[in-house]
């Protein structure tokens, strides 16, 4: 039809405010999940002015993933994002020249041959990671896993692509101030995006104030982790920073600016860090709670690496059951719910809702991964989903935790092998106790992560 369906709403809205009653912001793709359950694979909200259209239907999601039609969209919260790392590859437009020059430039970093020199980066964090598990094993304290996980991605992404040790499980007490800041700053972002004006607050005002600060900080110590590079010139480090720093782009001859290296590696210390560390946290709640899942990823790693040494980095693709716990846990909870996309000309979505060039909507990636595709009973975990028979008998976009098309993660197979690496040495090495009490509190700061999760820990044999 040529005027084209509305897209469904809430049954009930305020004049002028709209759906604002309706938002949780603290939890706003939880909410998001609920009305999608309620209303359907496409809804609207609308937050007084603004309009958000949330798709969460496969085939949907296959229309809008077509680069021939729409593209990424930086949405509300990449564009505050910005303030932060400005035209870095995350938050850059697809028109500003260097996100296709960083593209080029750092492409090579992400090699296989790339990823066999982070591995050995990679297994000296996991040795401070389990210094400061062993002890609390001896002790019979729990850990908080969460904060962990986001210890060990931080001293990973340091380490591996910066050559800098952020040491963050040698702290005595409290968090890095880095990690601090940041997990402020994208609260912050969070909360804030869906803001008006005039809503702002005094109290806000003293928000603003603190975010200004923690992001002068961020600024800092990246700064300091160039500097420190910059005094060594003639050693080689094979790593992203050397390529920051000395590898010309290919089609214009040119380095990174020294401005947009800076914004490359805050973006890489947080894109390297929260997702990963989330993806962790999920992974090792599934795997506490679902003790023969455990058993047989303990199983595939006794045999895949048989001994007590270090794991090879050619055995951790052979992990293929360990590698199917983390593409389950990314599909219930993916670390980064969801990405924007807007229209490239005027269309029709789904053959009935109009579209004109240049609107937007919002991917919601928990909600895709339940879709009916997924079976009768989306919610419970199953890594068998991801046998290979398994996958090619469902749609290729019912799955897009690393988001679609040229602007999807550049980070995709670094994190895939932090992942399983990470999860084969824990398991390997401990027993993980849950409390029994605990029920899963999913806490929303841009990224996804379980909130207040801890475990107890008993080493193995
Ligand atoms: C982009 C997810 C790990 C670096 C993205 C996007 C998603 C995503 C969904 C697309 C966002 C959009 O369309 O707006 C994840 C998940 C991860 C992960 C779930 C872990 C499990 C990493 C790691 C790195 C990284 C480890 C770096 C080492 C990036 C960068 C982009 C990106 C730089 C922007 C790429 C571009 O637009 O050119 N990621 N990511 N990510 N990710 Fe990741």
């Amino acid at each position: 039809s040529g005027r084209g369906e509305p897209v469904p709403t809430p049954r009930f809205r305020l004049p002028l405010l709209g759906d604002l009653l309706s938002v949780d912001p603290a939890k706003p793709v939880q909410k998001e999940m609920r009305m999608a359950a309620d209303l359907g694979p496409i809804f609207e909200r609308k937050i007084v002015s603004t309009r958000l259209v949330v798709v969460s239907g496969v085939d949907l999601v296959a229309e809008v993933n077509d680069e021939a039609a729409w593209a990424k969209s930086l949405g509300a919260p990449i564009r505050k994002l910005r303030s932060v790392a400005a035209d870095g590859l995350f938050t850059a437009y697809n028109s500003e020249p260097n996100w296709a020059k960083a593209q080029r430039i750092l492409n090579p970093g992400f090699s296989q041959a790339a990823l066999r020199n982070y591995h050995g980066s990679m297994l000296r964090m996991l040795e401070q990671m389990t210094g400061s598990w062993d002890a609390a094993a001896e002790e019979g304290a729990r850990v908080d896993v969460a904060a962990d996980t986001t210890r060990l991605a931080l001293d990973v992404i340091g380490s591996a692509g910066f050559g800098h040790d952020f040491g963050s499980f040698a702290r005595a007490a409290g968090d890095d101030p880095f990690v601090d800041a940041m997990s402020r700053v994208l609260a912050h972002v969070n909360r804030t995006s869906n803001d008006m004006p005039l809503l702002r607050t005094v109290l806000g005002r003293k928000a603003d104030a603190q975010h200004r600060a923690d992001i002068a900080l961020m600024h800092r110590v990246v700064d300091d982790v160039i500097a420190q590079r910059r005094q060594d010139p003639d050693v080689e480090h094979r790593d992203l920073l050397d390529l920051m720093l000395h590898s010309t782009d290919p089609e214009t001859g040119e380095l990174l600016d020294p401005v947009n290296v800076r914004n490359q590696v805050v973006t890489f210390l947080i894109a390297g860090n929260e997702t990963t560390a989330g993806t962790l946290a999920f992974a090792l709640y599934f795997l506490a709670r679902h003790p023969e899942v455990a058993a047989a990823a303990r199983a595939e790693i006794d045999g895949v690496v048989p001994g007590d040494g270090p794991i090879a980095f050619e055995q951790v693709g052979k992990l293929r059951y360990l590698r199917r716990v983390v593409d389950e846990t990314l599909r219930l909870w993916p670390a980064a719910p969801g990405y924007f996309r807007k229209v490239r000309h005027d269309t029709t979505l789904g053959g009935r809702y109009r579209m004109p060039k240049g609107s937007w909507v919002f991917v919601l990636l928990p909600q895709l991964h339940r879709d009916p595709v997924w079976g009768p009973d989306p919610d419970r975990f199953d890594p068998d989903r991801f046998l290979p028979e398994a996958v090619r008998a469902r749609p290729a976009h019912a799955y897009r935790p690393f988001g679609t098309g040229p602007r999807s993660c550049i980070g995709r197979q670094f994190a895939l092998h932090e992942a399983v690496l990470a999860l084969a040495v824990l398991l390997r090495r401990y027993e993980l106790e849950p409390d029994p009490g605990y029920e899963l509190d999913v806490r929303e700061a841009i990224t996804l992560k379980p909130q207040g999760f801890e475990l107890r820990l008993r080493r193995r044999g």
